[in-house]
């Protein structure tokens, strides 16, 4: 018999047929297709350029200051929002790193569980029923998600190569415009890897200014830059009237599992944010907080882990490229973002067409043990990320080598359409 907490669940999660659905989500799916692939041929590599965490762990320097803090009685406790050393330390990284001079770290400053958590807690300062969040898309959904479950739309904005990645903010409709509280940026971008300008930022504080918006820039791969300086929305005259800023420890310090991030800006709204956070989580660990802010100290760690992904992002654009695909070395991030094709021919003249950037991943994934995320929001593209496994210089050439070798007899044909 079935238990009566099916019956039970919000409309949010799916109410009543909560788990029953067949629909395969695109993590899952790729889930599924590497473990039919690697038992299929088990002497295969599996080449992962699917995984959007960093391959290697956080420096010494780091794991050493979180042993030494780990065994102080005084870090036992809750942190609630407390811990004044990561936010002073969180302020001066963005001086030093952004050139953002002057946040309050008392009032301008607080800490998050990680950026995820700072965008699942952001909606419920902001969002009554019927309010309009502008999102764009391909990107990361989180605080749409939530946004959606206290009642608010959203407004999908589409990131195309022709405008740069970059969201046409005038697209917006006007009766859409009067019902949107808060648009989200995410720079350099997951998926596609671009860039903001600081014409760009300017622009959009500039439109938030005038139609009363609130900008949520969320910054997780913010400092993560290979051409040209890392760039924060703060840093452009006036943007501490409309926005806060959400930045992590997570990529740019290889600290995924630390869960450790910080919202900054706009005082008003970190007050409504320390006030929604603190019904919501006790705070992370001090020691965290605390190592965490031992390694801010340290942005050359950034530094050299970016020097990382730009290297392997050289060969393998360049290897791409020799395969015609129409692929642009980003400025940051560890994402490459490059159309889907929609036909692959083999040797023999065989042909098989794609329908969907979703079709090509399964297909690299199945004959290729290639893995890669598919976006199919505007337009087919296939995201590659230079975190893939690998160990120093020589081992990265071999594994983008081993790219080459499949990939060697195949044509690849891109339509004019995506
Ligand atoms: C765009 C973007 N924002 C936020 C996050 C969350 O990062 P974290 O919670 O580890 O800081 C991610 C993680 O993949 C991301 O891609």
């Amino acid at each position: 018999m079935e238990s009566y907490i099916q019956q039970l669940f919000a409309e949010r999660i799916g109410g009543k047929t909560f788990g029953k659905g067949t629909a395969l989500y695109k993590f899952e799916k790729i889930k599924r297709a590497k473990r039919a692939a690697i038992t299929a041929h088990p002497h295969v590599e599996l080449i992962d350029l699917g995984v959007g965490e960093p391959d290697e762990m956080a420096l010494p320097l780091s794991v050493r200051a979180l042993s030494e803090e780990a065994q102080k009685p005084e870090n036992r406790g809750y942190a609630d929002n407390g811990g004044p050393e990561y936010r002073r330390a969180a302020a001066q990284w963005m001086e030093r790193v952004f050139g953002v001079k002057g946040l309050d770290p008392e009032t301008e400053v607080l800490h998050s569980i990680g950026s995820k958590a700072a965008l699942s807690v952001l909606p419920a300062t902001l969002i009554n029923p019927g309010d309009v969040v502008i999102m764009t898309v391909p990107g990361y959904p989180v605080f749409g998600t939530h946004a959606k479950w206290y009642g608010g739309e959203v407004y999908d904005l589409k990131l195309t190569e022709e405008n740069g990645f970059l969201p046409d903010l005038a697209s917006i409709p006007r009766d859409v415009l009067k019902r949107t509280k808060v648009i989200v940026l995410n720079y350099p971008n997951n998926p596609t890897g671009a860039s903001a300008t600081t014409e760009f930022f300017a622009h959009a504080v500039e439109f938030a200014h005038k139609n009363k918006l609130v900008i949520v820039s969320d910054a997780a791969y913010g400092a993560l830059v290979f051409d040209g300086k890392p760039l924060s929305i703060l840093s452009v005259p006036g943007a501490k009237d409309v926005a806060v800023e959400l930045h992590s420890m997570s990529k740019a310090f290889n600290m995924t599992g630390w869960r450790l991030g910080f919202v900054c800006g706009n005082p008003l709204l970190v007050s409504a944010y320390a006030n929604v956070k603190d019904n919501t989580d006790s705070g992370q660990f001090l020691a965290i907080q605390k190592a965490c802010a031992a390694t801010l100290a340290h942005p050359e760690i950034t530094a050299k882990i970016a020097a990382k992904y730009s290297r392997r992002m050289d060969v393998l654009v360049a290897c791409l490229r020799k395969f015609g695909f129409h692929a642009t070395k980003p400025k940051g991030s560890f994402f490459l973002y490059v159309r889907a094709p929609n036909v692959v021919m083999d040797g023999d003249g065989n042909r098989t067409a794609f329908k969907s950037a979703e079709d090509v991943s399964q297909w690299l994934i199945t004959q290729k043990l290639i893995s890669t995320v598919p976006w199919d929001d505007a337009g087919a593209y296939l995201r590659f990320s230079v975190t893939f496994v690998a160990k120093g210089e020589a081992d990265e050439r071999r594994v983008v080598g081993e790219i080459d070798k499949r990939f060697t007899g195949l044509t690849f044909e891109f339509g004019n359409d995506a």
